[in-house]
């Protein structure tokens, strides 16, 4: 039996060396270490063995094995090292074509408009700010005077990580935490990714907003609209129509939503404005003193002004892109365009 495994494992290793691919050396291994191999069907032959004869012979053959094993993997490797020299020979450098251009990214216009606000309100004076997007109920909502329970959570539902921590639904929660951390005179805005229960054409459950605050003694809502004014003319440009129409939030008093001239019609009336004429771009108030009591301001001697808008919609607008979700589908027909 030991001269049959001799000839079987010699065998292998002359036909080990004819091969030239790695499928013919699969089918090699399979014809001698296969289940229904060879050496398989030899060692059937081992019940025929003397007691002594059977742990030798047994041992002789699995060493034959190994060998195989050993074998097949070397020639596997030579193979291989074989046709990556190959290939490599035949392929032709010619270093006179012309080269391939690479194709150059850029910005994507959500972070486009994003330093866009960033440059004009950094002109006007303003620090920024961030903070988590994984926030605190207390900052998301008590703190701005929205305590649990209150209807106007409704307008903000959210996800919940657990009772005590949400995802923000707004950047307004950086204003608390602003303020807990430095007195007045503030003057920031905080750009930044927010989440709300909401989905349609102008409405993804992810989306990007910019706050901005500022806090001194006698601050007033003629500053408020100075500010906001001069910004809507510096990113949308001259002569455009402004309207502050009174409006509610938990943290402002009195609030005001802030609608421009649409930037489609000029005015007149058309789809995109509801035929108003007037797109509404962002919210805006005095903050409530309620605010500064939480944040441990003195409301008697500060006031204050705070805005907040959503920049996927002010990119559309400014753009003219008609569905929201068109931002984050990352097609690069349409991402292309900016
Ligand atoms: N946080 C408000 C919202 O997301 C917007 C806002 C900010 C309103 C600041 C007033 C003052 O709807």
């Amino acid at each position: 039996m030991k001269d049959k495994l001799l000839t079987i494992q010699n065998a292998a290793v002359e036909e080990a060396k004819k091969t030239q691919s790695e499928v013919e050396l699969q089918q090699l291994k399979a014809k001698y270490l296969g289940r229904k191999c060879e050496v398989t069907t030899l060692m059937k032959g081992m019940a025929h063995l003397s007691v002594e004869e059977r742990p030798v012979i047994g041992a002789y053959a699995n060493m034959v094995k190994d060998e195989l094993e050993m074998l097949f993997a070397n020639r596997l490797e030579s193979i291989r090292f074989e046709s990556q020299k190959q290939r490599l020979m035949s392929e032709q450098l010619d270093v006179t074509l012309p080269g391939r251009r690479l194709r150059e990214g850029h910005k994507h216009p959500i972070t486009l408009v994003m330093e866009e606000l960033v440059e004009i309100f950094s002109s006007l004076g303003f620090g920024v700010a961030e903070g988590p997007e994984i926030e605190k109920d207390f900052y998301n909502f008590e703190a701005l005077n929205i305590p649990k329970d209150h209807p106007a959570r409704d307008m903000q539902d959210t996800f919940y990580v657990s009772d005590e921590i949400v995802l923000r639904t707004h950047t307004s929660p950086v204003q608390i935490r602003t303020m807990l951390n430095q007195s007045p005179p503030v003057r920031v805005i905080a750009p930044g990714t927010v989440y709300r229960r909401d989905s349609d054409l102008t409405h993804s459950p992810m989306f990007h907003q910019i706050e901005g605050f500022l806090v001194d003694c006698r601050v007033t809502f003629g500053d408020l609209k100075g500010i906001l004014t001069t910004f809507i003319t510096e990113f949308f440009g001259e002569n455009l129509g402004v309207r502050f129409r009174p409006s509610f939030f938990p943290f402002t008093e009195p609030s005001a939503e802030v609608d421009i001239q649409c930037v489609i019609c000029g005015g007149k009336g058309c789809r995109v404005c509801g035929q108003s004429g007037w797109l509404e771009i962002l919210g805006s108030g005095m903050i409530d003193p309620e605010v500064f009591r939480s944040v441990g301001y003195d409301a008697d001697r500060y006031s204050g002004f705070a805005f907040g808008m959503g920049i996927e919609r002010i990119a559309m607008l400014k753009y003219g892109v008609n569905d929201l979700r068109l931002f984050f589908e990352n097609d690069l027909r349409f991402l292309r365009q900016f």
